[in-house]
């Protein structure tokens, strides 16, 4: 190795520290994001080819750092890294590796490359915990492909719902089907549930997707909380014809239907401080340019930290869309799929994030999360936390997606440290649990 490259891989953070972790873990992060469906951008969808690709590497690296690996019926990965007695209660660390289209390359992949790194480490120095560590790489969080956002870790958390699993994607095909191609088991659903002695606490490590780490110059934060959500799909149908004979006032177009809701969406959710509303999807049909549109769907994505002031907001525009739909003589149909209730995170694992991020150097800011992840879901089965990155202007769910190598690092370390605090304080109970792992 030169001088150079190898000052490059000690690096002095600002607080004195070698880079341990950073630049292995940045190289291995673009390695990853080299997987996707579309050559040139980021997208990596549940059970698409790129999805299984990425599983074989990201198991390869679980089984380099010496855990033993293991698929559940929803394809989600999962290494374990055994504790001082075999088949004791694990301390669970990761995230998913689906991405949204056309994404950055941190978000989700960040957790579950950094928890291997801290895995890795552990089994350098020979290091066994009271609990055993295991590393999720969950396989459906982001809902890009089917309407099943946190779908693998709701499996997991014995908190899934069946009807989704013949939930369908944009060409039709149902997550049963694209389970049984890529040698899932929709019907073995429930044997992704863990036992709740199983799993002792899960910590999640993942860019904060938001401004408030860089305003304030800090690199990590101790998720408190995670808001609620509400996501629906609207279908506005009004009538196709000649672009160039039907008179203005005679028209019932589905189009200028939808927008004047989108607008109402948009004001509403302005008129809010603790609310947020997003049109992210829209398909207009007939879709030609000399065709008056007769039908438009699109979806809502709504989010606060208050679910009673969530729910009534969008009450109040449901009620403003049908307002609008009858006032342009167009049908509306509204189907909520799916309510995720904000969730408070375990306080003892705050409190363990918050001390590891101190014992990092660094001071342990707390924050609320705007984003929805699977913490909130693993929270229905055991004490679950997050500790948040720092990422370049906040930007998220964009190719632009950025973090410092200097800050990959402190965060395998925090991660690490988390680990080793709630390893501590944990009971890690005296009967071993039938391991559910191969080697
Ligand atoms: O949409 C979300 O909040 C997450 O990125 N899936
Ligand atoms: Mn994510
Ligand atoms: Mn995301």
């Amino acid at each position: 190795m030169s001088a150079k490259q190898a000052r490059s891989r000690t690096r002095r953070p600002p607080n004195g520290q070698a880079l341990r972790f950073g630049p292995a873990l940045m190289a291995r992060l673009d390695q990853l994001a080299a997987i996707t469906e579309i050559p040139g951008q980021l997208t990596r969808r549940y059970l698409s080819p790129a999805h299984m690709r990425s599983m074989r590497k990201v198991e390869a690296w679980m089984k380099q750092a010496g855990m033993t690996t293991r698929t559940d019926p929803l394809m989600s990965l999962f290494g374990r890294w055994e504790g001082e007695r075999p088949g004791v209660p694990a301390i669970a660390i990761g995230s998913h590796l689906d991405t949204v289209v056309d994404a950055g390359r941190y978000d989700g992949g960040l957790g579950v490359l950094a928890a291997i790194a801290a895995v890795a480490e552990l089994s350098r120095t020979g290091e066994r915990l009271e609990h055993a560590i295991e590393v999720a790489a969950f396989g459906e969080e982001e809902g890009s492909r089917f309407p099943t956002h946190i779908l693998t870790s709701s499996a997991v958390a014995g908190a899934v719902k069946p009807a989704l699993l013949d939930a369908k994607d944009a060409a039709g095909i149902t997550v049963r089907e694209a389970l049984a191609a890529a040698g899932g088991d929709a019907d073995a659903y429930r044997a992704c549930a863990r036992k709740k002695r199983e799993i002792a606490a899960y910590v999640e490590l993942h860019i904060e997707q938001g401004p408030v780490l860089e305003a304030k110059g800090l690199p990590l934060g101790a998720v408190t909380a995670i808001n609620g959500s509400v996501r629906s799909t609207v279908t506005v149908t009004g009538f196709a014809g000649h672009a160039g004979t039907v008179p203005m006032g005679a028209r019932r177009d589905a189009l200028t239907g939808a927008s004047e809701m989108i607008l109402a969406i948009e004001e509403l959710a302005a008129s809010q401080a603790d609310l947020v509303a997003t049109v992210g999807r829209a398909r207009v049909l007939p879709g030609a340019q000399n065709v008056i549109p007769g039908r438009v769907e699109f979806t809502i994505d709504m989010r606060s930290p208050s679910d009673s002031v969530r729910q009534k907001a969008h009450a109040t525009l449901l009620a403003s869309l049908r307002e609008i739909a009858h006032r342009r003589g167009v049908g509306i149909d509204i189907d909520t799929f799916q309510q995720n209730p904000a969730v408070a995170l375990d306080a003892g694992v705050i409190e363990a994030v918050a001390e590891a991020i101190a014992a990092c150097g660094q001071a342990p800011l707390r924050l609320p999360s705007g984003a929805g992840h699977d913490a909130g879901v693993m929270a229905k089965l055991c004490p679950s936390g997050m500790i948040f990155l720092r990422c370049k202007d906040g930007i998220s769910h964009n190719p632009a997606e950025s973090i410092t190598v200097e800050d990959a690092d402190l965060g395998v370390r925090a991660l690490l440290e988390a680990v080793r605090r709630l390893d501590r304080r944990l009971p890690a109970g005296v009967r071993p649990l039938a391991s559910t792992h191969r080697a």
